[in-house]
């Protein structure tokens, strides 16, 4: 798969084995930054013949996710004998994507750079589209850039030693990307949503490649989030409040998850959606949102508070994006707190249920 982009096209491979990483990563211009769980269960298979010296391994957390550790990357790679052809390879999550990404676009103002996804969630979605993320202070994902890899290897191995709540939260975003794709879309993960649980490979496989499809068509209409690409902002003005406030308990795809049953809720009792239809995407949704809420310390207001406080909220005015009844995408500007708090009480009753 192709994508193209105002900096470069860059090039999306599925491959179904190991076997593509010798040949980037065997050359002493690469240095490679790995996340280290992913180090520890893939050490004979992937990182065997890697050399210390070109190896970086960073824990994955948010609070890792700073200017710090990609200056302390920066560091390490300008002690390498190679400049600006220096290469960068990494291999994890989303988190060690918005790190080294963002290494890879300021050293030597951008080295070539390949990108190796390990979880569900940044092989279906945050490997294209070229967001580079840091948190600073108390704000998540504050300092960033475009800058997409060179090239991405997607392969459905790793998903194999995903914890449940990881997986789940990948297939947060699939559900995603199949809501807005319309009625067909919906239809399509009704009827799979069982065997993507189960982690069968050919049907992730298969879900891997449409979700990414679908991305492609708003990163490379709007690829600086200016207009289409904000549709694809949905369910996420509420998901980020509900990452945030767990304190990452409840991880990206979860909480978009979340937010999906939440802007579905307000988009009927505004009379834009049927029930009927908001009743089929819960259906799908409650199988993968295993949350119990009890134990999170999360409550209305503190949501609120989140919400008001995202950075993508301009001036006082609560922007989301609704679904109509067609299952089309509407961006409004004026969300009321009464109409949000009564959507996220009923969520929150429902997960009270949830015991594990
Ligand atoms: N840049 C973007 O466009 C974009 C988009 C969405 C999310 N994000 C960011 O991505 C981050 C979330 O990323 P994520 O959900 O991909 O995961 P992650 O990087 O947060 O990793 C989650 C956990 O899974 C483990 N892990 C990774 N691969 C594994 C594997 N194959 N087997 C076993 N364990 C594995 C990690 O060690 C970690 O414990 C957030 O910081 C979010 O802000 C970025
Ligand atoms: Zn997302």
């Amino acid at each position: 798969m192709n994508i193209k982009s105002r900096f470069k096209d860059y090039q999306v491979n599925l491959v179904s084995d190991f076997s593509f990483i010798d040949n980037i990563t065997l050359d002493e211009k690469t240095y490679v930054v790995a996340d280290k769980n992913v180090y520890k269960l893939y050490y004979d298979r992937l990182f065997k013949r890697i050399s210390k010296e070109q190896l970086y391994l960073i824990e994955a957390v948010e609070e890792n996710k700073t200017i710090k550790t990609a200056l302390e990357i920066c560091e390490k790679m300008t002690g390498l004998s190679a400049r600006r052809n220096a290469r960068l390879v990494s291999v994890g999550g989303g988190i060690i994507q918005d790190i080294t990404g963002f290494v890879a676009n300021i050293l030597y103002r951008g080295i070539h750079w390949t990108f190796v996804p390990t979880t569900l969630l940044a092989s279906c979605d945050s490997c294209i589209g070229g967001k580079t993320s840091l948190n600073y202070k108390s704000f998540k994902n504050l300092l960033g850039t475009f800058y997409p890899p060179d090239e991405i290897y997607i392969c459905p191995v790793f998903f194999d030693t995903l914890s449940e709540k990881d997986f789940l939260s990948g297939l947060g975003e699939v559900v995603k990307f199949n809501f807005m794709y319309g009625e067909e879309g919906l239809v399509k993960i009704e009827e799979n949503i069982s065997k993507l649980i189960d982690r069968d490979k050919e049907v992730l496989n298969q879900f891997v490649e449409s979700s990414l499809l679908f991305k492609r068509r708003f990163i490379e209409e709007d690829e600086f989030d200016r207009g289409k690409r904000i549709q694809l902002n949905f369910a996420h003005t509420f998901g980020h409040a509900f990452e945030t406030m767990s304190n990452y308990e409840i991880p990206h795809g979860t909480a978009v998850a979340m937010g999906t049953v939440t802007a579905n809720y307000i988009s009927m009792k505004r009379g834009m959606l049927d029930e009927e239809y908001v009743q089929r995407m819960e259906n799908v949704l409650w199988n993968i949102i295993r949350v119990n809420i009890t134990g999170l310390h999360i409550n209305i207001d503190t949501i609120l508070k989140a919400i008001h406080k995202d950075k993508k909220q301009v001036d006082n005015q609560i922007t989301a994006i609704l679904m109509d009844r067609k299952m089309e995408l509407h961006i409004l500007h004026d969300l009321q707190s009464e109409e949000i708090a009564n959507a996220v009480k009923y969520l929150f009753g429902h997960l009270k249920g949830n015991d594990n």
